[in-house]
């Protein structure tokens, strides 16, 4: 048997083309194309594009694929309902995410299809892809006891998103803001939520399975749920009277961790985080409070040059800046997993059909530390 690694670091355990990630340099491609290329100039329907089937689509070819996802973003009344009831029972956002992309299966028309009918798991892939963010805006629309706001056919994922969230058609810099993040979430190599879609592929089970999954993965706090966890950082740290050098002291000296800080392959800054902290410049600008953008770069420039945490290759990830930028577009705090879940789930879907193509069950093994030869005994001798 091999030599154990703990948490599968470092470990090969397939080939892809998706995405490709140089931890050393802070270097990201979808498909061979940087993502600061990708940020700036396209938009997250054409990385969807992309991610799914290995080339940027024409003009003509991207109004079909936007036309195709625009027309799923309606989600059965059944389910909208299960959404407020979720939201009455006080559920979180993700957990009610999870149970919601579940629910979606049952009203899916290719539900039953054959797992091998690829064609049937595209369209399921592109089904959940355009009703996740109609399942998070009703969510957070229902917890303010509002009704849910109708997709609107005419905008696109991203501007959508905030018009089904708030019930205006968002300005601009709002709608060009949310569809650069979904851009920089939409994947990133095997990640744990992605191995984990993969790992239920694997099985044949089909993609709303997968799907589930990844969100489950991506709730927890050393993964997506990093992004809410920073924004609530930085909000303990504006009501404390610390300031925030003594605050990131306090913290670490209690033995906590910067949350958006250290990642399992970058040794050096995220260059989602970099893309992202110049958003978040822009709206401190437009906003005129600068309070969110000045705590992050303090505290980064802090840990980095004071405490010396990029020497050990710990340096801020995308979720680190991620959080200013949703709260400065007026997104309630512990929605900011759930815009990575409804960006990533173009990885998980990409991921899960490349896996299947030359699919290998996924099933590695565990060095046993137990006993081997205990003898029963009958419980009335226990
Ligand atoms: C995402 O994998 C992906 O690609 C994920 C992601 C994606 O797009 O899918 O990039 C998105 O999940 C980003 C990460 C979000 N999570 C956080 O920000 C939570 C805080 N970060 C950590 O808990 C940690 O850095 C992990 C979990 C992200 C990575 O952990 P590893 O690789 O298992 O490293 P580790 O926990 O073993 O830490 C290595 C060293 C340790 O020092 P020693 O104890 O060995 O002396 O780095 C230190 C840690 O103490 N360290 C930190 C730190 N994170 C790690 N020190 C201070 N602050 C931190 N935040």
């Amino acid at each position: 048997m091999s030599e154990l690694h703990k948490g599968l670091e470092g470990v090969l355990v397939a080939e892809s083309s998706l995405s490709s990630i140089d931890g050393e340099a802070g270097r990201l491609v979808y498909r061979g194309y940087d993502i600061a290329d990708l940020a700036e100039q396209a938009s997250y329907e054409e990385v969807l594009y992309l991610l799914w089937r290995g080339e940027l689509p024409t003009a003509e070819e991207l109004a079909e694929f936007e036309s195709s996802i625009a027309e799923e973003r309606a989600v059965d009344e059944d389910v909208l309902a299960t959404t407020q009831t979720l939201a009455d029972a006080g559920e979180t956002p993700m957990a009610a995410l999870r149970t919601g992309a579940s629910m979606l299966s049952a009203y899916d028309p290719d539900a039953d299809a054959d797992p091998e009918d690829r064609d049937a798991t595209v369209r399921k892939g592109r089904r959940l892809t355009a009703k996740l963010p109609t399942l998070i805006a009703a969510f957070e629309r229902a917890r303010l006891g509002e009704d849910p706001v109708d997709p609107h056919p005419d905008l696109g994922l991203a501007a959508n998103f905030l018009y089904m969230l708030t019930g205006e058609e968002p300005d601009d810099v709002a709608a060009e803001t949310m569809d650069q993040a979904l851009i920089l979430h939409a994947d990133h190599g095997l990640n744990a939520s992605t191995f984990t879609t993969m790992v239920i592929g694997s099985t044949m089970a089909d993609v709303y399975s997968g799907v589930v999954g990844g969100i489950g993965a991506l709730s927890g706090p050393l993964h997506g749920g990093a992004n809410q966890d920073v924004m609530e950082a930085l909000l303990d740290l504006d009501e404390s009277d610390l300031g925030p050098i003594n605050w990131v002291d306090q913290l670490t000296d209690e033995g906590g961790r910067v949350p958006g800080f250290g990642h399992r392959v970058y040794d050096v800054k995220d260059p989602r985080a970099r893309i992202l902290q110049q958003r978040s410049a822009e709206l401190a600008d437009s906003t005129g409070d600068d309070r969110w953008y000045d705590y992050t770069t303090t505290i980064e420039e802090y840990l980095t040059d004071e405490k010396g945490l990029t020497e050990h290759g710990i340096a801020p990830n995308v979720d680190f800046y991620s959080g200013t930028v949703y709260y400065q577009l007026g997104i309630p705090v512990d929605t900011y997993t759930p815009i990575f879940a409804m960006s990533r789930v173009g990885g998980w879907v990409g991921h899960f059909l490349e896996y299947q193509e030359e699919n290998r069950l996924i099933r590695p093994r565990a060095r046993y530390t137990g006993d081997d030869s205990a003898e029963f005994v009958s419980i009335k001798d226990r």
